[in-house]
């Protein structure tokens, strides 16, 4: 599973829109474990262990929107894997064709099939950007049957500081965002599995009494969603994707100055963003690791 290797963490902790330009070339990534994740996709939604995929009504023509642009940018950036012909997209790796226009089809979800990242597709109602499609087979520990039809705010009502902080930032964002003008986003956890779907109730699990300093390089997972935002000019919706990089915490053990910068994070961070992430188990285990890493680094 080798895969490119995000460290974004800022020390001391900072919770930041972090939105960077995006090159319209490298919106969608088809390379790393890209097989691996769309068999897992295709597993997933042949027996959903909860709701994955949605549309609501009216939602369709943006959703047709979001799916030609992916299918047009995964051909012409990565032709080894998706051919454009007469309207379809085919994935020769998976034998699959997908008619674009196929009416039976449902739109939002052939995109979240095609495409290593989740998407969900945001719409404005005249009073809020609200989630009007999705195809998510890979939450980090959320539902997305509780986000269905929600506001930017109430989406991100569990996470700690984010109306105080970002909501009001991120809706300016959004209401402005030009068509040719895509950004994207980091995004970590630290999990202690490499599932790529972890549902909701991953939070609540007990501590793992063997979970040491010793093997938390191969037991703790680093895990970073590169998420980005693309506007669509005809429906003026917002397609905001997520894409899964995983790797085990030793793969920070030569990096001593991300280890560094990932230990002061999880140290400085307020406790209610430790525990809405899902620290507090797993944060003695990872500081005494990565310490012992820059112990050796300074040795
Ligand atoms: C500029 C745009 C955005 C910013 C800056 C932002 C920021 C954040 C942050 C900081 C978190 C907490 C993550 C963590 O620390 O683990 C979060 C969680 C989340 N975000 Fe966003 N977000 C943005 C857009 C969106 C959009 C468009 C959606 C649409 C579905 C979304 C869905 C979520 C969900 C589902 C969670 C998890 C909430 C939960 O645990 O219930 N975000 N976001």
């Amino acid at each position: 599973m080798d895969d490119a290797l995000y460290t974004p963490f800022e020390a001391p902790y900072r919770m930041s829109m972090g939105l960077m330009a995006l090159r319209a070339d490298e919106w969608l990534e088809a390379d790393g474990p890209w097989r691996e994740e769309l068999a897992e996709k295709r597993r997933l939604l042949a027996d959903p262990p909860e709701e994955m995929v949605f549309t609501l009504p009216g939602a369709d023509a943006g959703a047709r929107e979001a799916l030609h642009a992916m299918a047009t940018h995964l051909a012409g950036q990565h032709g080894e894997r998706y051919h454009l012909a007469g309207g379809a997209l085919e994935l020769p790796e998976f034998e699959e064709r997908w008619d674009l226009d196929d009416p039976a089809l449902e739109a939002i979800d052939v995109a979240g099939r095609i495409a290593r990242e989740d998407v969900c597709l945001m719409e404005h109602d005249g009073t809020a950007w609200r989630l009007t499609a999705a195809s998510v087979c890979f939450p980090t520990r959320w539902r997305l049957a509780e986000k269905k039809g929600q506001a930017l705010d109430a989406i991100h009502a569990p996470v700690p500081g984010f109306e105080d902080k970002l909501a009001r930032p991120v809706t300016r964002f959004f209401d402005h965002m030009k068509v040719a003008r895509p950004v994207w986003r980091l995004n970590w956890s630290l999990v202690d599995d490499p599932a790529l779907y972890l549902p909701k109730r991953h939070r609540k699990r007990p501590p793992d009494p063997d979970l040491s300093a010793e093997n938390a390089g191969s037991r703790i997972w680093l895990r970073v969603e590169r998420q980005t935002l693309t506007r669509f000019a005809v429906s003026d919706a917002i397609l905001f994707t997520i894409a899964i990089h995983r790797w085990p915490l030793a793969r920070l053990a030569r990096l001593p100055d991300a280890a560094a910068k990932l230990a002061e994070a999880a140290r400085t961070m307020p406790e209610a963003t430790k525990s809405y992430k899902a620290m507090p188990n797993i944060q003695a285990a990872v500081l005494g690791y990565l310490d012992g890493l820059g112990g050796e680094e300074a040795g």
